[in-house]
């Protein structure tokens, strides 16, 4: 009863404002439903609002979220509902340039090595290597014994016949003509063996320029700025997402893909002596993820027509509608919250973070306000729609 049919009158502005949907801990908590979640979707589709799902989660393909999605939900006659409406962690790397696909070799890692690999092609990079094509070309990078699960199981051989070189002299920058050299790392989810990834990404972050299996000599040289580590053409790191924290089924907050970064930077600070690691995150609350999703909200009604054969589906500023403001619903304070009040709309779009009590964030005793501040608290998704509503008049 919490979420009333809207009048007419404030339909006509139902164009003007739009929705960006946390996933975990605003529509489910694991595989639970937050109670009402599915009718809020279901009102503001029927109605014509804009709005995204913005989620920190990844690893899968859009549309096996979309689909775990649409289960939790149970909104199974409602395909279009959600299908083509979703933005993960590493979506936006979906829109880079041809010329950073194309631009040589990465390293994928995540809870589904061989999954992640299958994004990447299909976003259009062209030479893809996992933590296992690098163990099953030499077993010697690793010296323990791997899990049982056959996370590392599927392998494809190196790209273009290189190899994993023994090299006499790793400091040597004679490198042999058929050396893997990778050009950039992604941690495109919560990685499932911290142990491999941990060593592979550190054998890169300290090789000479990507050849695996080399050191840079420029490492720990005290004349150079950051006293030489990261300076010698290493890949460059990029990470889908920092959230330390994520809400499931379980009562207590669960660690998230950004625990395995402070992880690596603890140990990337043991082992230089105090340097800070260099990388680059995506996902919740940079900017750049912000940007991707006001940009498909602009875009809603175009690709909505898409989707209905009604339109050309190459993209055209021209089709863009423009916004007043946008509700981005969230239960993370550092993700969600934060991201929303940073995000400063070229257009002059107004953001507006709401957070929800069934996520992340908990009023304790010691913690009675949320580090990020939203324009308002609510219980749940439903009361987070109807503040929103009610906000629009
Ligand atoms: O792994 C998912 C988690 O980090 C957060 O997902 O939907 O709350 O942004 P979400
Ligand atoms: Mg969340």
């Amino acid at each position: 009863e919490r979420l009333q049919e809207p009048s007419d009158a404030s339909r006509k502005l139902f164009s003007e404002f739009a929705f960006a949907f946390d996933i975990d801990g605003v529509l489910y908590q694991g595989r639970n439903r937050v109670e009402g979640a599915e009718k809020v979707i279901k009102m503001i589709r029927n109605n014509g609002i804009r709005y995204v799902f913005l989620t920190n989660g990844g690893g899968v393909s859009e549309d096996k979220k979309a689909d775990t999605l649409q289960d939790r939900l149970q909104l199974n006659k409602y395909d279009d509902v959600i299908r083509g409406r979703m933005i993960l962690s590493h979506t936006p790397m979906s829109a880079w340039d041809d010329s950073l696909k194309n631009g040589g070799t990465v390293l994928i890692t995540g809870s589904h090595p061989e999954q992640a690999r299958q994004i990447a092609l299909d976003y259009g990079f062209k030479r893809v290597v996992t933590p296992g094509d690098i163990l099953a070309a030499c077993r010697d990078v690793y010296p323990f014994e791997l899990t049982k699960d056959g996370l590392h199981g599927n392998h494809v051989p190196l790209p273009e016949g290189k190899r994993i070189p023994h090299l006499k002299d790793p400091y040597s920058t004679e490198i042999p003509h058929d050396a893997l050299k990778i050009d950039q790392i992604f941690i495109w989810n919560d990685p499932r063996d911290w142990s491999v990834d941990t060593q592979i990404i550190h054998d890169l972050l300290i090789s000479h320029k990507g050849y695996f299996g080399t050191v840079s000599r420029k490492n720990g040289d005290k004349s150079l700025p950051n006293n030489g580590w990261q300076q010698d053409s290493q890949p460059g790191l990029w990470i889908s997402n920092m959230d330390l924290l994520w809400k499931t089924n379980y009562p207590l907050n669960r660690f998230g893909t950004g625990a395995f970064m402070e992880a690596l930077k603890g140990l990337w600070s043991t082992t230089t002596d105090g340097m800070k690691l260099q990388f680059d995150a995506l996902g919740k609350p940079s900017n750049y993820t912000y940007k991707y999703a006001h940009d498909r909200l602009l875009q809603y009604y175009h690709d909505m027509a898409c989707n209905r054969g009604q339109a050309d589906k190459t993209h055209d500023v021209t089709k863009c509608q423009p916004l007043r403001r946008v509700y981005m619903i969230g239960d993370n304070p550092e993700s969600d919250i934060r991201g929303a009040n940073d995000f400063n709309a070229a257009d002059g779009t107004e953001w507006i973070p709401i957070l929800v009590r069934t996520g992340v964030w908990r009023q304790t005793a010691t913690e009675r306000e949320p580090r990020y501040k939203p324009a308002v608290i609510v219980d749940d998704v439903v009361d987070a729609v109807v503040w929103a509503l009610n906000n629009e008049g």
